[in-house]
């Protein structure tokens, strides 16, 4: 499973790939919305600092042609722009035409709930599918299941879109949808963080030193 980070900060974005473990960023309104200076210009520093991977913005027009625009204007951007399109009619409408038309707009097909849905986005001919988990958790129903259920059926229906897992709000999140076979996890930085860190390995460096340092006397080599 690759590791996308769900961030529009460049701060987070620098450190994480400075880890070795980013294969793609996710965007959207709202966290756009948190950063500071121009859009446009924002996009295209992330873009650069992603050097090739993929780069999920998404669009505010609500309308085929409204979203048809700005998913044009968007991919104009930098090269390795995937456009975001939130599910639904209209959104499937232009998932289809971005995608059979001239210039071939990859679309990561946002806001996706069931596997009806996500089915549909896929024939329609999304790039990619982003099942919200932690949104379903938050109405009472088991958000990682969503993604147990719809890989197991893209696996027997022989569908080879990649599954997005996102929302994620805890390192558990990230666990279940590995094991469920999603192809991608977009992680907030802070959950980036505690994928990392363990109480064990934190103590047990701890002790290491304090062994070290009670034999030697110093905490180098
Ligand atoms: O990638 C989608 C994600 O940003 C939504 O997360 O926590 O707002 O449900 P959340």
């Amino acid at each position: 499973m690759h590791f996308f980070l769900d961030t529009a900060n460049l701060t987070e974005i620098e450190d994480a790939l400075a880890w070795g473990v980013l294969s793609g960023i996710t965007t959207n309104p709202t966290l756009v919305s948190r950063e500071e200076g121009a859009f446009e210009p924002l996009v295209q520093k992330i873009c650069s600092f992603m050097q090739g991977n993929p780069v999920s913005v998404e669009v505010l027009a609500t309308t085929v042609e409204g979203m048809i625009d700005e998913a044009l204007r968007l991919s104009a951007l930098a090269p390795n722009i995937v456009v975001k399109i939130p599910m639904g009619v209209e959104g499937l409408k232009v998932v289809s035409k971005l995608s059979r038309g001239e210039k071939k707009v990859p679309c990561n097909v946002t806001l996706v709930f069931s596997v009806n849905q996500a089915l549909l986005a896929v024939r329609a001919g999304a790039s990619y599918i982003s099942p919200f988990i932690g949104r379903l958790d938050d109405i009472g129903w088991d958000g990682a299941a969503l993604v147990e259920e719809m890989a197991a059926v893209f696996r027997c229906q022989k569908i080879a879109t990649p599954i997005i897992a996102a929302s994620i709000r805890h390192p558990q999140h990230v666990q279940r949808v590995a094991a469920a076979g999603a192809h991608i996890a977009t992680v907030p930085y802070a959950v980036l963080k505690q994928l990392a860190d363990h109480p064990l390995t934190n103590l047990g460096m701890e002790r290491f030193l304090a062994d070290w340092s009670r034999s030697r006397g110093k905490t180098s080599l």
